[in-house]
């Protein structure tokens, strides 16, 4: 646990400051000599993971990949530090926020494998992304290069650069089962022209939970001289990776998502060098065109959520990524492997553990989405989402640590029943 002044109140409220010190960390020391591709099928380790959380009996959640609600030892920190920001006031924003905000980062950044001075604490993967969406020198004519598939939002900030700077948008579509990573970098490497100046992709299709060769993207599109954003809102957190190797120039994530911080949590990565690329959405007093700060000026903001991240890392860090990473792959595979031969049923997600983690996507012939959805909803207490567009016929799949193998056998014979009916 990181030492600060901060955390000391807290303790001294008797508040707990980080995982470790009661039954979970008991938990975690009952189990720490077992590797994570053991530990991933060990239900007894999961059950406690489980019992972190306080869950609605009404239905079982399958849809975490909108945002991952936080575990009950990491919603008490957060109401214990809005108390004492509140209590604090002004002093607090005057003389703890920013040594808070910056220790922080320096976390994040670590967790992310790179400098502390190439990473700012944003609200979301939207305002990230958006953030270097708008703020390319755009020049009349210049092209970007974008996937169907990519996230609506963002989508629409290409457009609106469309609209502003004379951009012209690059569509292309992802196949949702690839033969090979170079059908996949063919595909973008077609798109681009000598008018093309930055790539988006995604590291992992929120629609699919398909993961991309991001790497060697990144170096097909550098050898042709293009920049390259990742929208990396579904992976940070997820798997594991260091953002350098990805080499990338710009990547946004959400932090409420697969980290499960309270909501309102974004990450931005700009390589070093890159920041004099960009401007800033909101002005900030003149600074060295490189330093990363100039872009995230944004004023008053919630100040005990930069604490809440801190304490997210901690359980994260505590559970182990490779760990997480291992039981949410567990839970994808354990699913999609018994419905994916079925006839019938369609699995929108790649069968190969490089491009696959814990999102799947599952469709049933002869039936719309949206009624899938709701059959499932209705008659089987399984919350899920629709997707139907961008090639993309059926409903994603985001369980979380909580979620139980009784759990998706409910899902697998929703799947079997449907298929026959
Ligand atoms: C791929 C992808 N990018 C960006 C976003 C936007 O995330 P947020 O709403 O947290 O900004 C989402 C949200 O689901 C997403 O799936």
């Amino acid at each position: 646990m990181r030492k600060r002044t901060f955390l000391k109140n807290l303790l001294a409220l008797g508040v707990t400051a980080s995982p470790g010190t009661n039954s979970f960390g008991q938990l975690l020391s009952r189990f720490e000599h077992i590797p994570p591709a053991q530990l991933a099928s060990n239900e007894d380790f999961w059950a406690g993971i489980r019992a972190g959380y306080k869950l609605k009996p009404d239905y079982i959640n399958l849809e975490n990949g909108f945002y991952c609600f936080v575990p009950q030892e990491t919603l008490e920190n957060l109401i214990g530090h809005v108390r004492e920001v509140n209590y604090q006031g002004s002093w607090y924003m005057r003389n703890e926020r920013k040594g808070n905000k910056a220790a922080t980062t320096a976390r994040l950044a670590e967790l992310g494998g790179c400098s502390p001075e190439e990473v700012v604490i944003t609200r979301n993967a939207t305002e990230s992304l958006d953030l270097i969406i708008t703020g390319i020198h755009w020049k009349e004519g210049d092209e970007a290069v974008m996937a169907e598939q990519d996230y609506g939002a963002m989508l629409n900030q290409f457009k609106l650069a469309a609209k502003r700077y004379g951009v012209v948008n690059k569509v292309v579509s992802v196949p949702n089962l690839p033969q090979s990573d170079e059908e996949i970098v063919a595909l973008y490497s077609a798109a681009i022209t000598p008018k093309t100046r930055l790539l988006m992709i995604s590291h992992m299709i929120n629609i699919t939970g398909q993961i991309l060769p991001v790497r060697k993207i990144c170096d097909m599109a550098h050898s042709k001289g293009v920049q390259v954003l990742v929208d990396g809102a579904h992976a940070f957190a997820h798997f594991q990776f260091n953002l350098p190797d990805l080499n990338c120039d710009y990547y946004g994530t959400s932090l409420h998502k697969w980290l499960s911080t309270p909501l309102g949590a974004g990450l931005l990565y700009v390589k070093k060098g890159n920041a004099e690329h960009v401007w800033p959405l909101l002005a900030q007093g003149e600074r060295d065109p490189n330093d990363i700060h100039r872009l995230n000026h944004i004023g008053t903001y919630p100040a005990y959520t930069d604490l809440a991240i801190s304490d997210a890392i901690d359980y994260h860090h505590a559970i182990g990524g490779k760990r997480k990473e291992e039981r949410l792959r567990y839970l994808q595979t354990y699913w999609t492997s018994k419905v994916r031969d079925i006839p019938g049923v369609i699995v929108n997600t790649p069968e190969d553990p490089a491009r696959h983690c814990g999102i799947g996507n599952v469709g049933i012939e002869g039936l719309k989405p949206a009624d899938f959805a709701k059959i499932l909803m209705e008659k089987y207490k399984i919350f899920t989402v629709a997707i139907d567009g961008s090639n993309v016929h059926g409903c994603r799949i985001s369980p979380n640590l909580y979620t139980t193998l009784d759990e998706l056998d409910v899902l697998v014979k929703a799947c079997k029943e449907l298929a026959k009916a």
